[in-house]
This record gives structure tokens, C-alpha cells and sequence, in this order.
């Protein structure tokens, strides 16, 4: 029988208690065990940053993160930032230049997104592209999600 463990964490906010196996992942914790599913997975091995969550205030790859490695830890997913309203600014550019097709990647993309927003800063185009450039997004050509992100920083003032 596989080994499993005790763990503990904030997920969005609430503390979550459960027995997990030593190998699971904490993309499929979040999925399966928590029923947060709008983190996506797509690859598996940390190339496609479908499943982009927050820990500790920095953007991880689910997929490359056991969930035992979590204990203790305060993980967000896109459902919190998105009750939280803290992605409005992002939905809504989003949504209006139509930056997402399938919307596949869109999770993770704006997980990524919102972690360059906070910088709080003056970003280039160029800066834009190189911190998206773990997301992939098969639909949109790009174009339209880092004009949406552009328009954020740019409305920061
Ligand atoms: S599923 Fe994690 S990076 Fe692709
Ligand atoms: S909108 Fe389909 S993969 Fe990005």
C-alpha cells in the first residue's frame, strides 16, 4: 500500500486538514481531493503552466509540486483570487480583448499575469512576453492575452 501522510494548509484561505499519498501531486490535491478543477493540467512535467496556483505568495507549478510539500503552506488557487476579486481587472481586459478561445490555458495565464501586475511597476511588452512564456496557449496567437495584460499595467497609473 503506498505510503500516505498527514498534512495541513491554507487553501484560499481555509484551513484544510487531509491524509494524502506521499506521491500525489499538489495539482491533483487540489482537483481531486478539494474539487478546485479550474486549475487545469495539460503536460504534466512543468512545461505548460496549465496548472499555475499560488504558494507562499509565489506562482509554482502544481504538477512539479508533491502535495505533502504543501503542509503548513498558504496555497491559492484561481478560484480565490477570482471570489477574492482580485483578478477583476484581468478578467475583464480579458474578456473584452478577447484573449482566451478555449480558455484552456486562461487559469494558469492569469495566475501568471497577476503575479507581473503586482510588481507594480512600468512593464514592457517584452517584459510581458518573457514572464507568460511558461504558459502556453494554443488559440489565441498570444497577441490579444499580452495586450490585455499591457492594458492592467497601464490602467495601474
Ligand atoms: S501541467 Fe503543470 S506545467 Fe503543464
Ligand atoms: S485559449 Fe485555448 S489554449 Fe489558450
Amino acid at each position: 500500500m503506498e505510503h500516505a501522510l498527514d498534512i495541513t494548509l491554507s487553501v484560499n484561505g481555509t484551513q484544510v486538514s487531509r491524509r494524502v499519498p506521499a506521491r500525489m501531486h499538489l495539482i491533483d490535491f487540489l482537483r481531486e481531493s478539494l474539487e478546485l478543477t479550474g486549475s487545469h493540467i495539460g503536460c504534466e512535467h512543468g512545461v505548460c503552466g496549465a496548472c499555475t496556483v499560488r504558494v507562499n505568495g509565489d506562482i509554482v507549478r502544481g504538477c512539479l509540486m508533491l502535495a505533502v510539500q504543501a503542509d503548513g503552506c498558504r496555497v491559492e488557487t484561481i478560484e480565490g483570487l477570482s471570489d477574492s476579486k482580485e483578478l477583476a481587472g484581468l478578467q475583464k481586459a480579458f474578456h473584452e480583448r478577447n484573449a482566451l478561445q478555449c480558455g484552456f490555458c486562461t487559469p494558469g495565464m492569469l495566475m501568471a499575469a497577476q503575479d507581473l501586475i503586482l510588481q507594480n511597476r512600468k512593464i514592457s511588452r517584452e517584459e510581458i512576453r518573457a514572464h507568460i512564456s511558461g504558459n502556453y496557449c494554443r488559440c489565441t496567437g498570444y497577441q490579444a492575452i499580452v495586450d490585455a495584460i499591457e492594458e492592467v499595467i497601464n490602467g495601474q497609473g
